[in-house]
């Protein structure tokens, strides 16, 4: 049987995490953030003290990862870790490895309704061929203040401009990389999130029920 998927990607902060979550909750889909992959390699890099842009010894590294967990921990949402993190997707041989693993979650799970998946790549490169696409977009300052207030909020120490300093070199990363660049997905509804929930739950509701109850959902 062919699996169900909706993809969202958009930029950092931009809230398609709690938007996928949402979605997931109410259509028990199951969600998967391939953001996590990325932060776990960062993570590895970060406690074996790698210089991120030692790209022969991440290398070695990988290629002795046999499985990396998807599972969400509050120590990857720090702003090294991403940091780190953004560094190393840029690397084609990590997103080749981090797109098998999504690609091995989604065919060794159980979940027979599918996944919600976010990212950055995700209806453009992994799953090109999802039931349906979300972008989602929202003003650099908004999330950036999003940012840092989530950041003060996990006790960490956080100053506003250098957190949209760095918001806006992820971007210029993501947008800019020569693989797999943060693009709209052909075919992807577009979302401004920049007010708290632009879309609303009825239109998003809308837009899924129509395929999975419809003809379109296999
Ligand atoms: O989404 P999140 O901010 O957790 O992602 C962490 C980093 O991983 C991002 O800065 C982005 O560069 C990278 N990423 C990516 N492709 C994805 C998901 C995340 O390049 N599909």
């Amino acid at each position: 049987m062919k699996i169900n998927i909706i993809t969202i990607d958009g930029p950092a902060g931009s809230g398609k995490g709690k938007i996928a979550k949402y979605v997931a909750k109410k259509w028990k889909l199951k969600h998967l953030d391939s953001g996590i992959f990325y932060r776990r390699i960062a993570y590895i890099i970060s406690k074996k003290k790698i210089n991120p842009i030692d790209k022969i010894t991440i290398k070695i590294l990988i290629n002795d990862i046999d499985q990396i967990s998807s599972q969400k921990n509050k120590i990857l949402r720090s702003e090294k870790i991403s940091n780190i993190a953004s560094i190393i997707a840029e690397y084609k041989f990590v997103r080749d490895f981090v797109n098998t693993q999504q690609k091995l979650t989604v065919k060794k799970s159980k979940n027979k309704n599918g996944f919600v998946i976010d990212g950055r790549d995700i209806g453009s490169v992994v799953f090109k061929n999802a039931n349906i696409k979300l972008y989602i977009d929202v003003d650099v300052n908004i999330r950036a203040k999003r940012r840092h207030k989530q950041l003060i909020d996990m006790g960490e120490k956080s100053i506003y401009p250098k957190i949209l300093k760095d918001i806006k070199l992820r971007d210029k990363k993501d947008k800019s990389r020569k693989n797999s660049p943060l693009v709209i997905p052909r075919g992807a509804y577009i979302v401004d999130n920049s007010s708290k929930f632009s879309i609303t739950q009825n239109q998003l509701n809308i837009i899924i029920g129509k395929y999975i109850n419809g003809k379109y959902w296999n």
